[in-house]
């Protein structure tokens, strides 16, 4: 980055000095969502209309960031969300990110639709990542992504559940998305499951799920899952109690409060407001991260406070990639790091156990 211009003090920033890096098309493609995009602003207003009751004179000299997920003792109760085709936003890609969030600890969860082959960017991560699964028509190529995923060191699958058909994303369809030359999504096997091709008026992804993937999933496809792998499963993209109670029933180790950041059913629920009635069905059976919006450390705090054992950042990183690599991905997550232990300390909380949902007005 040029070093006469000063850098972003918050993600929102990253987001507008990244609007000057990117394509239109790739912009778009990363920041929109589904129709009118009600959710996608929901989901940050949500988080805005939430007000802390904030504790006093407890001693925050010392805090401590650190949270426990599938087991395991992450430093940060952040992880990176799935997000497809990140060479788009900069020639290292998810490699870039890779680096980025495994430097400071954090698991990255790499997309199906990844640019870059999930061997290669398993070795370039330093903490082992989550393998973002969609589940394609054809099994036996989806049980060989799994394999692959289990085989290169993933901790984790992370088995997409909002998106039997994509969301329609107008600003897309308008650029008939597709991938530039030279981008493939790369942990595909054949040339014709690497390329997306636009038409006219219609997004080249949207074609690629309505003709490729899954429709057809039900909570018994999680024991199928199951069935063919060792590893843990996290179920992403829930909204209702009722459905996490099945997802866990099903034999999921965790659950990604998503909405797909407002990217499928438009007016869908802000997902901190779906939050509560979540963690109340899952009752400690799993864990419960939260993504969508997730903007200030505060909204760590609020996810955090109402049960979330971590949250999942997402377009920030991206924001952060397109303005400079590796290093912007980075500043994006020290920024929301810092955010969050500040917001800890104000809030008169020394670790993430202390704090509950009577801080939330
Ligand atoms: C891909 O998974 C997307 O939501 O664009």
């Amino acid at each position: 980055m040029n070093e006469a211009v000063a850098r972003p003090l918050n993600l929102f920033e990253y987001e507008q000095r990244a609007t000057d890096q990117l394509a239109a098309f790739a912009y778009d493609y990363y920041a929109s969502g589904a129709h009118d995009e009600i959710t996608v602003a929901e989901n940050r207003q949500a988080f805005e209309r939430i007000r802390l009751r904030p504790h006093v004179m407890r001693d925050v000299s010392a805090r401590d960031l650190s949270t426990r997920v599938l087991g395991r003792a992450h430093a940060l109760p952040i992880v990176a969300a799935p997000m497809a085709f990140q060479r788009l936003a900069h020639p290292q890609g998810e490699l870039a990110l890779a680096r980025a969030t495994s430097g400071l600890g954090v698991t990255m969860t790499l997309s199906t639709l990844a640019t870059t082959a999930l061997e290669e960017v398993a070795a370039a991560a330093e903490v082992p990542g989550w393998f973002q699964l969609y589940v394609y028509r054809d099994r036996a190529l989806t049980r060989d992504l799994v394999a692959r995923a289990e085989a290169s060191g993933f901790e984790a699958l992370v088995l997409t559940v909002d998106a039997p058909l994509l969301g329609r994303r107008e600003r897309d369809a308008r650029n008939a998305f597709a991938l530039p030359p030279g981008l493939v999504a790369a942990n595909l096997p054949s040339e014709g499951l690497r390329h997306l091709e636009g038409a006219p008026g219609e997004s080249g992804l949207f074609r690629y799920f309505a003709s490729l993937m899954d429709a057809g999933l039900t909570w018994d496809d999680v024991a199928w899952l199951r069935s063919i792998t060792t590893l843990p499963v996290v179920v992403k993209g829930v909204l209702r109690g009722d459905d996490a109670a099945l997802a866990v029933e099903a034999g999921a180790a965790g659950i990604v409060v998503s909405n797909h950041g407002g990217r499928q059913l438009d007016t869908a629920v802000a997902t901190i407001d779906a939050l509560a009635e979540v963690v109340e069905a899952v009752d400690g059976r799993a864990d419960v991260l939260l993504d969508g919006g997730v903007r200030r450390g505060t909204d760590v705090v609020k996810a955090v406070a109402l049960g979330a054992r971590a949250v999942m950042l997402g377009r920030p990183l991206l924001w952060g990639l397109a303005v400079d690599g590796e290093a912007g991905a980075r500043h994006v997550l020290e920024l929301l790091v810092a955010e969050l232990d500040l917001a800890l300390a104000l809030c008169g909380a020394r670790r993430l156990e202390d704090l509950s949902a009577d801080l939330l007005r």
